[in-house]
């Protein structure tokens, strides 16, 4: 379902009743379109003294067409031994100047004094972001610094890409990636990510990257070329549009939902060059039929994306068992199942995906879904316990936890309550199915490696759970 109101508050008429009444503002959201360069704009960089991350960051930036610009003798030196040439910029209030990025290597800042130094880059160009712009905090892992003061420091910079996010309007997003020492070579595939519009509804989000081996990718308009990917739950809405990007990113994509569905499903299936695998998961089979699927066909997989899931919503005193017993086998314990065979057959090939989705119901909890709330919390549970045992077998495991998504699902929800989902984020509006892919295909990225037990909501920085 289309949201109308964004429209109306983009038109001249809907500026002046916005301005009057103090209605929400949505801005229409920069989307990726296929060619387009990973920074929209120019950027800014800045540097804490004593940053340890500049060189990772100019290896990314290296590969932009867009101006670079500098602030301040530490990104500037940093720039300079990457050669990348970057014109020094002196904020100045007058000049017009907007940016499309301003990005800040905070990993030298050791305590909370030298916080400082965020004010002193980020508050002459607070304002002089341009719409849909992207500010991107750089620091170091808080529980993987030695000195106290260092984590305590480091930690305090979640309250400030936080609160930016709420600040900074127009469409822009803010967002923190802590990189764990020795991880440096795997910053690149979340710098390109979040510098992107392909992030265009992921807004303070916190994101860890992990030391890993590093994968190498030669062609980033097909990443995932030669990679065999299982979509469940592909027939429509979230579902079809991870299948549609992974397949736009080069991966061969097998797409499953339920038998009843399998005229969809073999018609996204065909669109997208992919295999159709009619199937319920919950079925006692289901995950030996998986396994035996792509032993046989294809060698293993590489990416499995359990997306296939329900809502049973009633509340609690009101709930029938059936409803409790389906939703959590669905949404949590086939997935668990499905792993399990996958793993025990060695059919997830070597540095695979493992991509879950959970939901903000799963952190905040939501009335009328004791059932749905605690199986998304359970996959947000699966990560978290999973990903030291996959890591072993260099296989990540991350997950997204939606907001309010524009879907059949969400199509369903009253008129007055699915206002408020819409608006109640700091973009005051829902996203699209495509923007929770986008963050998929980033973390089924080859060069992703480093990107494992994370949690990344894709709401626009809902206040449910923030
Ligand atoms: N739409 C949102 O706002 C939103 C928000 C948070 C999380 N999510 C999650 O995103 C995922 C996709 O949601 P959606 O909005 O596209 O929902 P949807 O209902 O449009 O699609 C879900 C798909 O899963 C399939 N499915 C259900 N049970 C299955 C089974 N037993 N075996 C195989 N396939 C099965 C359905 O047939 C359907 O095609 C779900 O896990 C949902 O919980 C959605």
């Amino acid at each position: 379902m289309s949201d109308g109101y964004i429209n109306f508050a983009n038109s001249s008429l809907g500026q002046t009743l916005i301005k009057s009444f103090g209605l929400p503002n949505p801005e229409i959201l920069d989307r990726y379109e296929a060619g387009q360069d990973f920074i929209r704009g120019s950027l800014l960089l800045g540097a804490a003294e004593g940053a340890e991350l500049s060189s990772a960051i100019a290896k990314t930036l290296g590969n932009s067409q867009s101006p670079i610009l500098t602030s301040g003798d530490t990104a500037a030196k940093a720039l300079k031994s990457a050669k990348l040439s970057a014109a020094s910029y002196t904020p100045n209030e007058e000049d017009g100047q907007k940016f499309g990025a301003l990005v800040f290597d905070a990993s030298g800042i050791k305590n909370s004094a030298q916080l400082r130094q965020m004010y002193d880059f980020f508050h002459p160009v607070a304002r002089k972001m341009a719409k849909s712009g992207r500010l991107i905090v750089i620091g170091r892992t808080p529980e993987l610094c030695k000195d106290p003061k260092e984590q305590t420091a480091q930690r305090a910079l979640e309250g400030f890409v936080r609160s930016c996010g709420k600040e900074i309007r127009k469409g822009s997003t803010s967002q923190l990636i802590y990189v764990a020492p020795g991880a440096e070579n795997q910053l690149d595939s979340t710098l390109r990510f979040f510098l992107s519009s392909k992030s265009a509804y992921v807004s303070a989000q916190v994101v860890r990257i992990s030391k890993a081996a590093e994968q190498s990718v030669s062609n980033w308009e097909k990443p995932l070329a030669e990679k065999v990917a299982l979509v469940t739950g592909a027939s429509r809405g979230i579902g079809k549009a991870i299948a549609e990007t992974l397949a736009r990113d080069g991966a061969k994509v097998v797409c499953l939902d339920i038998p009843p569905s399998e005229e969809e499903l073999k018609a996204v299936a065909t669109e997208l060059g992919g295999e159709a695998l009619a199937l319920d998961i919950t079925a006692e089979e289901a995950p030996q039929t998986i396994t035996d699927y792509f032993k046989n066909n294809h060698q293993g997989l590489d990416i499995i994306v359990h997306n296939a899931g329900v809502t049973r919503d009633k509340t609690l005193g009101r709930m029938k068992p059936q409803f409790w017993d389906m939703t959590l086998d669905i949404n949590l314990s086939s997935e668990e199942r499905i792993n399990d065979a996958l793993l025990a057959a060695d059919a997830i090939n070597e540095n695979g995906r493992v991509i879950c989705v959970s939901s903000i119901s799963g952190i905040a909890g939501n009335m009328g879904q004791t059932n749905y709330s605690t199986s998304k919390a359970g996959v947000i549970g699966m990560v978290q316990s999973m990903s030291p045992v996959l890591n072993k077998k260099n296989i990540t495991i991350n997950a997204v936890a939606p907001g309010f998504i524009e879907t059949a699902m969400t199509a369903a929800i009253p008129f007055a309550i699915r206002q408020a989902g819409r608006r109640m984020n700091s973009m005051s509006q829902g996203g699209l199915p495509v923007d929770v892919a986008e963050a998929i295909a980033w973390y089924a990225n080859p060069a992703s490696a480093g990107v494992t037990g994370n949690v990344v909501r894709v709401c626009g920085q809902s206040l449910l759970g923030a």
